[in-house]
Order: C-alpha cells, then structure tokens, then sequence
C-alpha cells in the first residue's frame, strides 16, 4: 500500500479529505479526546460528513466513517463510492493515517455492494503528509455481507 501525500491525491480526493477534515471540527469526543473526521462520495457524488460522537456509556460512541455512513443513508443514500478519514488528538496530531475500525469496514462493506464497485477508502493523518488510498475489499476480504444471507 503506497503512503501518499496531499499533492498526490486527484481534486476530488483532495477535496473529500478536506471535507472530512471540516467534519473532525465537530466531533464530540471528550473521553477520549481523539477527533475524527470522515466525507462520504455518494454513487451521484454528494458528499455527506460525519464525526465521532462519544457518550458517557463508552460502548455507544460512535465512529467518524459510521456517522458519516448512516448520515448519508438517513439523506435517502445506499450506494458508497469512496471514503475519506482523518483524525487528530487533543494531546497532538495523529502521526498516522486513521484506520477504520473493524465494526467500519463491516459497514462499509455493505455500502459499497450497491455499487458493484470496489470503494475507494481514503485515510490519512493530521497533517495530511501520509495518506494511504486502499479499497473496501483490501481493508476486508472475504467480507460478510447481504449476498451470503
Ligand atoms: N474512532 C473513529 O471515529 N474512527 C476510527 O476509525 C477509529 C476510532 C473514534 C472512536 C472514539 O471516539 C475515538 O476515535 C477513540 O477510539
């Protein structure tokens, strides 16, 4: 997996990144104190965002890319094209790209099965100086989804 850097992205990748980055400005996270953002590429490209929102009872927090996902599926979406993440800590920046979650890539699997399309997913770190461009496929093979039920 090649380590990019923003120069290196498309203007639609940049500007998915940089929607996602707008989103970290929301996130409501005050336990763990990391900020994450997320930009969904829909099948007729609108771009949905989405930030982590944490809760008191830990386990109901939920991630970027998932409050991104179920926002865009909320607006009437069901077909994904491309992901973008980012994140950051209060303490610093994130030296690394923000990988999604497992629970994340089971989500996006799914969405990404409307398309018949692998979906580009797009994560990268504060400064946006290494970002890794993968495929829902890459970051889950072998995914469980609607076709095995
Ligand atoms: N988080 C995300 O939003 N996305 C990820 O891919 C990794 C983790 C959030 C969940 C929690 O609010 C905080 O980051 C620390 O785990």
């Amino acid at each position: 997996m090649a380590h990019l850097t923003y120069t290196d992205l498309t203007r639609t990748q940049q500007l998915l990144l940089d929607a996602a980055e707008k989103a970290m400005a929301s996130s409501y996270a005050p336990y763990s104190k990391f900020n994450v953002g997320a930009g969904i590429l829909t099948e007729n490209d609108a771009v949905v965002t989405g930030a982590n929102v944490e809760n008191a009872a830990y386990g109901s927090t939920i991630c970027g890319e998932r409050s991104a996902l179920v926002g865009a599926y909320a607006q009437g979406h069901r077909s994904v094209k491309a992901i973008a993440i980012i994140g950051r800590s209060e303490m610093g920046p994130a030296e690394k790209p923000v990988a999604p979650c497992g629970s994340c890539r089971q989500m996006l699997f799914e969405a990404a099965q409307g398309s018949k399309k692998n979906m580009e997913v797009i994560f990268s770190n504060t400064a946006k100086s290494d970002i890794i461009i993968t495929t829902i496929n890459d970051l889950l093979p072998y995914g469980f989804g609607p076709e095995n039920l």
